[in-house]
């Protein structure tokens, strides 16, 4: 009897607005490429959420590609996990039209992204910006996602996705799997450099706030070397009190596995200038490999193409199967 134990689910989506940040790498993409190998992986570029807020179309198609690329530069092994693009699977606008019979209106308005989205483009407050963390549900109960790599700022998303699973259920009986975030003890929020109230964010107006992955060594450096701090002069972690210092250490902490402890010593007896060269100087050996990568991957569109016609083959197997079954349970006619 095989007696070997089906390996858990897991799903992740980034959107294509733009060259991922530190934040997305650090709180996300990392976690992606080294949980990939113990679980069953799906990743996606959401390029249907992406148009909740106006895009470009030439833009659009070449962040498309570009963020494709990237994940395939993160170098998780294309035989065991499923890169895909969310819009060559058109099962998951299929759920999601579904999803939003069983979402009520008073949920929806209540999400924190939302609200922040809707007042930040207060002249395209569109029906898909209301309803995206209903496509975000479909993305993740489509794949039967024991788990859901995130950042912190997701985490609301999750729990709605939860309730809309578990009426669901409640329902028509055990169709979907109930998700969990996973979200990483470090790295999970990131905030901007020259505003670390705020969180790192790709879409933010003033450059020097975010390290983009593909920033050149020299760039890196420099916006650390700008980062906000405070007056103390001292490296200690205290996110109530010295939220900037706290977050550059956090920063370091993932690219060089140190603890918070660690940290505190390495720089006891130095300046913030030398704390700050270091901590670029560890996001440059960090990102070095992913950045060859995607260089060399960027320039071939035909691969790229290829890689997403087999990421879309093996996502909508997965997806037609969930899909084929919430609608039997529904009631509609299969023929
Ligand atoms: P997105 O594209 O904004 O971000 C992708 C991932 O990066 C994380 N992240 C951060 N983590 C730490 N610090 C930061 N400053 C930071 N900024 C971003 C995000 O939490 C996220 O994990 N709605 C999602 C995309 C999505 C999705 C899904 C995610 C669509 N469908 C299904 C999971 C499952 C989003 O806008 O992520």
């Amino acid at each position: 009897m095989d007696n070997q134990m089906p390996r858990k689910k897991v799903l992740s989506c980034i959107q294509p607005t733009g060259t991922p940040t530190l934040g997305n790498y650090l709180g996300a993409l990392k976690n992606w490429k080294n949980i990939s190998d113990d679980y069953d992986a799906a990743y996606a570029v959401a390029d249907l959420h992406a148009i909740t807020v106006r895009q470009d179309p030439k833009m659009l198609k070449k962040q498309i590609m570009e963020m494709y690329a990237m994940l395939l530069a993160l170098g998780i092994d294309r035989e065991k996990s499923i890169i895909f693009v969310q819009s060559h699977v058109p099962q998951h606008s299929q759920l999601a039209w579904i999803l939003n019979c069983y979402t009520q209106f008073g949920e929806m308005s209540r999400m924190t992204q939302f609200k922040d989205k809707s007042s930040k483009h207060a002249d395209n407050v569109n029906v898909g910006l209301f309803s995206y963390p209903v496509l975000m549900a479909a993305d993740i109960l489509l794949y039967k996602a024991d788990f859901v790599p995130v950042g912190v700022y997701q985490k609301q998303h999750l729990e709605i996705t939860r309730d809309i699973a578990e009426r669901f259920n409640g329902i028509y009986g055990n169709v979907f799997t109930i998700p969990e975030p996973f979200i990483g003890k470090k790295g999970a929020k990131i905030m901007s450099l020259q505003d670390p109230e705020k969180k790192m964010s790709k879409s933010d107006t003033n450059v020097k706030s975010f390290i983009s992955l593909l920033d050149k060594p020299e760039t890196i450096i420099k916006k650390m070397k700008s980062a906000v701090t405070d007056s103390e002069s001292c490296v200690r972690f205290d996110e109530a009190n010295k939220p900037g210092v706290s977050n550059l250490m956090s920063i370091y902490a993932c690219c060089t596995g140190l603890s918070y402890e660690q940290i505190e010593k390495e720089f006891e007896s130095k300046g913030y200038g030398d704390f700050k060269q270091k901590v670029g100087e560890a996001v440059v050996e960090e990102l070095r490999d992913v950045q060859e990568e995607f260089n060399r991957l960027i320039k071939d569109e035909k691969y790229l193409k290829e890689c997403m016609k087999d990421g879309a083959e093996k996502a909508t197997r997965i997806a037609q199967r969930t899909l084929e079954k919430v609608m039997k349970k529904v009631g509609y006619v299969q023929i």
